[in-house]
């Protein structure tokens, strides 16, 4: 089978020896259309080994390299050694490998032996799971996917956010106000009533917050009646939340939230105090950071309390302890950027060099169209909801276009879904976006039903076909324009995976997924495919089932499903 970047590698290095065939390779590059070639090598750093102009350079080596059966035309491009790509060769590597591997396409062993901790998710217990999560939740359960199909051992942790003085106020509203039967039926919205109520009515009787203190202290040691409350506000929420991991099918190895790290927390700050990085700061216990350049870190308030930061530094040594992780990565938003600088360099401080494998994995903020969401003010959209909202409309647009569909719910479930998750992976991750109903709902142009349409438009062609599909095909027939431009975007599906894995940007694997549709979709229209010439039948039959295949393991990837009708 070809590889055409090793053969093109490997003929260029018979012209120079400066440089290893692995150097050349990782040089070369794609250039932006077909009309110059599939593959470009860029003379520019050559240019000063050589002291020659890279024109000349390429121009001399365009002349050596021979064309072969695979290779089929060399040119000297502006500095660039342009390679033509021989159609059919390409058409024979792609169409053979896919229909070999199958649901194994894409995959590697290229983290074989290796651990990567990918934490996200991580909402607050008794608070809405709101459309501020869907980003960490979706984007992490894809990057999870991504080091899956190169072989490494994944790690999926969910840090709720579990600990913290509001479960003092909590406890206190419920005692006031509350009702066991009424929690039960609604829990995280009866919670959010209660924790609201507690803030109105503590503005004017400050001495609540005096009682909610002592409860969350009562809680940090070990109170019975505190824990049993703390406990059963963390079961029902966590409840709650399990109802939109199972929407959106995503499970965690961990749920040992911030709580889980509090008896983790002295044996950090003493290691601190033994290295002497422990400053007392207006009665507050600091780590300096002035070195690099961050405010301080704040490790244990003035009244012995600790905080968010230092159950941080418990969880990082508590995974590297437990996971001996190569890479650790944390998935959230970007408000959080300064929070996880501190972390990483306090424990660079701390003289581990393995603060180098973490990394905060960060992304914009979502808005609403009415502005800012507010828990306190109830200005929320609560993820359930919008994930419902798009099966139901799903569900309508099936029942009118396509009454006779089979399967309506678990379809409606499938394209819903997969429109709001294929909405949340297409946009850059930094980007701030403010969250449009109109928007999520729309499956018009760049968006996951229209992948997953394409996906059931190539199921509904062999279906009519009726026949079995082989590889054993004249490639030939596949060697024109629209067949081989579907032929050079599958190709590249490996190297989309790396690249989105290498940058944490699972978006280039949608953006890859969207190409293939496109292209595929081009074939489609000028191609009848379903013809009375056998070979030609067979061999566009080939390329259908090997766009069909690829789509299905990216939706897989990307943490969606493929259903066969739509
Ligand atoms: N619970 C936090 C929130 O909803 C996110 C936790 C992030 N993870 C961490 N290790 N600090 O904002």
């Amino acid at each position: 089978m070809a590889d055409f970047k090793k053969l093109i590698s490997e003929s260029i290095k018979s012209q120079i020896s400066d440089l290893t065939v692995e150097e050349i390779r990782a040089l070369i590059e794609v250039p932006p259309n077909k009309d110059m070639g599939d593959y470009a090598f860029p003379c520019f750093k050559l240019a000063r080994i050589f002291r020659k102009a890279p024109n000349v350079i390429a121009e001399d080596l365009a002349g050596k390299i021979q064309p072969t059966d695979d290779i089929n035309r060399v040119i000297n491009l502006g500095g660039y050694v342009n390679f033509f790509v021989n159609k059919e060769s390409l058409a024979k590597k792609v169409i053979k490998q896919i229909f070999n591997e199958k649901e194994n396409y894409g995959k590697s062993e290229f983290g074989k032996g290796k651990t990567v901790v990918v934490e996200f998710s991580s909402p607050n217990i008794a608070k809405p799971f709101h459309i501020g999560h869907v980003r960490t939740t979706v984007i992490g359960n894809a990057l999870s996917k991504l080091y899956q199909s190169q072989g490494y051992n994944v790690v999926k942790l969910n840090h709720l956010g579990d600990y913290g003085t509001q479960f003092g106020k909590l406890i206190v509203a419920y005692k006031l106000w509350g009702d066991k039967q009424t929690v039960e039926n609604d829990p995280i919205k009866e919670l959010l009533k209660l924790y609201v109520r507690f803030h109105d009515e503590a503005d004017s009787k400050p001495e609540m917050e005096d009682e909610a203190r002592s409860w969350f202290t009562k809680l940090e040691n070990g109170d019975p009646e505190a824990i049993e409350l703390w406990q059963w506000f963390r079961d029902e929420s966590l409840k709650e939340f399990e109802k939109v991991y199972k929407l959106l099918d995503i499970d965690f190895d961990s749920y040992a939230g911030e709580s889980f790290y509090s008896d983790k927390m002295p044996a950090v700050i003493k290691e601190l105090e033994d290295k002497n990085l422990l400053v007392e700061s207006d009665g507050a216990m600091i780590v300096d950071l002035e070195d690099s350049k961050l405010p301080p870190a704040l490790i244990q308030k003035r009244d012995g309390s600790t905080l968010y930061l230092t159950r941080d530094l418990a969880s990082a040594f508590y995974r590297k302890k437990t996971y001996d992780f190569d890479k650790s990565i944390y998935v959230v938003g970007s408000q959080q950027e300064l929070h996880f600088k501190q972390v990483f360099n306090v424990i660079k401080k701390m003289g581990y060099d393995w603060y180098q494998d973490m990394v905060h994995v960060q992304f914009g903020m979502v808005a609403l169209e009415e502005g800012t969401m507010s828990t306190r003010k109830g200005r929320v959209v609560f993820l359930e909801d919008v994930l419902n909202q798009a099966i139901d409309r799903t569900r309508e647009i099936i029942e009118e276009k396509n009454p006779e569909a089979g399967n309506i719910d678990e379809v409606a479930k499938a394209v819903g879904v997969g429109a709001v998750v294929f909405q949340e992976l297409s946009n850059s991750r930094i980007k701030d976006y403010t969250f449009s109903w109109a928007r999520t709902l729309s499956f018009e142009g760049e968006t996951g039903p229209y992948v997953q349409y394409t996906h059931a438009r190539c199921c509904a062609v062999l279906r009519k076909a009726g026949q079995s599909v082989s590889s054993d095909i004249n490639y030939e027939l596949l060697s024109d324009p629209d067949a081989a431009d579907v032929l050079s975007v599958l190709e590249t599906f490996n190297k989309s995976i790396m690249t989105a894995m290498k940058k944490n940007e699972p978006h280039i694997v949608t953006r890859f997924v969207l190409d293939l549709a496109q292209a595929f979709n081009k074939f489609y229209h000028n191609s009848p495919i379903l013809v009375d010439d056998a070979d030609l039948k067979a061999a566009r039959l080939a390329l259908v089932e090997a766009t069909r295949q690829t789509i299905e393991n990216t939706l897989k990837l990307l943490g969606m499903k493929a259903p066969q009708k739509m």
